[in-house]
């Protein structure tokens, strides 16, 4: 009897050639989100009416279902060369035509690999020579890349329990790296299953620093973990010499330094590595987010030597830490072309230099709307808005849930206006602008005339409110702060 496969079409399965053929409509597709995916956060952006999906126009337009274009500077800084950029596109295809290499690659030497981790070791021991033997461990995420920088430090501060991180940080949501993320909200039901051998201290506060590392006893302190610059919580940069003086105090002890550069590192604020930019060699370096090239996860930690091996450096412990997917030659072949780019057009510094720019214009609207905007900041392609919490109220709404809701009719307001944001996890009120780094000029200013536009606009945060229209207002409170 011969075998005759099913087409998953005839269970109500959807195939994989309808999606590829645009047969999935973009209604479907939501009702689908919807219904088997997070819904909640789904019917949000349904109400706020930016739910897409989204064709890509270029790698830094995008078309909504409606037909109404945006320009993206949302992609959470992981989009380093836009949407689908042609470069890494049409590496892929060459990538998946010619290589004869095995895909997942869990236990034998990969050229991409291999590749990879020389690239990431030779350029980070450019910038702080120190580094020229660290080791690289890849993973899947941001999140990933933490909890390994935190068993690295752990495994070779065994007698220490403590790790120091920084109010308003963003490490990630696993449970390792959600434990660093001091988020009352993201960590709530979760409390007791997070590590206790948390000390959370004052971003950018040197002397508290000193005195807590005094008090607590050095040796009891495996590693301080910072962003050096926090990005969720909306790009907050530090006072001058906290990065410097957090590592001569940490050095002079023996406590291990991890600086989290997923968000910050490989030029989206306008330096390979922020931390080394501020003076601070780190002993740990995390990095995810555009080593992807915006198209596969890639998570790296690179840790000094001596360190790495405390955990993978025996025949018995070599597998201490691993995981299967991590390292995979598409993920490497794809990380290893996008470093390429971002060295080949030096991006992190058209980062710089764009981001002075764009700062300027965003401080120039401040200043003309402060009803509006309570507070702009940047650092490189990385910026945020702050808007003002609203003062008085339309119709009687609960305070708070209007104040909560700002960043959202804001989202809202610029999307209308054609430019597309990032929320902020760790900062209310406040929108994140995190374009291409390689945004050609003139997208680069039409991005900024919209941006202008939308707050010429809604000149205070109560326009916001008040223009949304009340209906949409209830739906709204009801989708994000009512139980469906
Ligand atoms: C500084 C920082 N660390 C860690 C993470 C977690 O990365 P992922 O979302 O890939 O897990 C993020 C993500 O926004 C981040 O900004």
């Amino acid at each position: 009897m011969t075998f005759s496969p099913t087409p998953a079409t005839s269970g109500g399965f959807i195939r994989a050639d309808d999606v590829l053929n645009g047969k999935l409509s973009a209604r479907r597709s939501i009702e689908l989100e919807q219904n088997y995916g997070n819904g909640k956060l789904m019917q949000l952006l349904d109400v706020l009416g930016v739910i897409g999906p989204m064709q890509v126009q270029s790698p830094w337009e995008l078309q909504d279902p409606s037909g109404h274009g945006v320009i993206n500077a949302s992609g959470y800084a992981a989009l380093p060369f836009g949407d689908n950029p042609p470069e890494l596109n049409l590496f892929l295809r060459q990538v998946l035509e010619h290589t004869d290499q095995v895909m997942l690659s869990q236990q034998i030497a990969t050229p991409w690999r291999s590749a990879l981790e020389a690239n990431l070791v030779r350029l980070l021991s450019r910038e702080a020579p120190s580094h020229s033997t660290s080791r690289v461990f890849f993973s899947n995420s941001g999140a990933e890349a933490i909890e390994a920088a935190i068993k690295f430090a752990k495994a070779a501060r065994p007698k220490a329990r403590y790790i120091v991180n920084f109010t308003r940080a963003y490490h990630g949501k696993t449970l390792g790296a959600l434990s660093l993320t001091p988020n009352p909200t993201l960590q709530g039901p979760f409390q007791n299953l997070l590590s206790p051998n948390v000390i959370t201290l004052p971003f950018g506060d040197a002397s508290t620093l000193e005195r807590t590392l005094k008090r607590i006893g050095p040796d009891r302190i495996i590693a301080v973990i910072v962003e050096p610059i926090l990005g969720e919580a909306g790009v907050r940069i530090p006072p001058p010499g906290f990065l410097k003086r957090l590592g001569e105090l940490c050095r002079k002890d023996g406590i291990l330094v991890i600086a989290d550069e997923i968000q910050t590192g490989l030029g989206r604020a306008g330096h390979w590595f922020e931390s080394i930019a501020g003076g601070l060699e780190p002993d740990i370096l995390t990095l995810a987010k555009p080593l992807g090239g915006g198209m596969v996860p890639v998570g790296a930690t690179i840790v000094r030597h001596d360190i790495y091996k405390r955990m993978l450096g025996s025949f018995e412990t070599v597998k201490v830490h691993s995981n299967t997917f991590g390292g995979n030659s598409l993920a490497m072949a794809v990380g290893l072309k996008s470093l390429e780019l971002l060295m080949d057009h030096d991006y992190p510094a058209r980062s710089r230099q764009m981001g002075e720019r764009g700062l300027k214009r965003l401080q120039a609207m401040q200043q003309r709307y402060p009803a509006l905007l309570e507070d702009v900041r940047g650092a490189g392609m990385l910026f945020a808005m702050n808007f003002r919490p609203v003062a008085r109220l339309p119709l009687g709404f609960q305070a708070h849930l209007i104040s909560e809701a700002t960043g959202a009719l804001a989202l809202v307001a610029f999307y209308r206006h054609g430019v597309l944001m990032n929320f902020s996890l760790n900062a209310a009120r406040t929108m994140r602008l995190t374009p291409a780094m390689n945004m050609p000029d003139e997208v680069f200013d039409r991005m900024f005339r919209q941006v202008e536009a939308t707050a010429a606009a809604y000149p205070s945060s109560l326009k916001l409110v008040q223009r949304y229209g009340t209906t949409d207002l209830m739906r709204l409170i009801k989708a994000a702060f009512l139980e469906s």
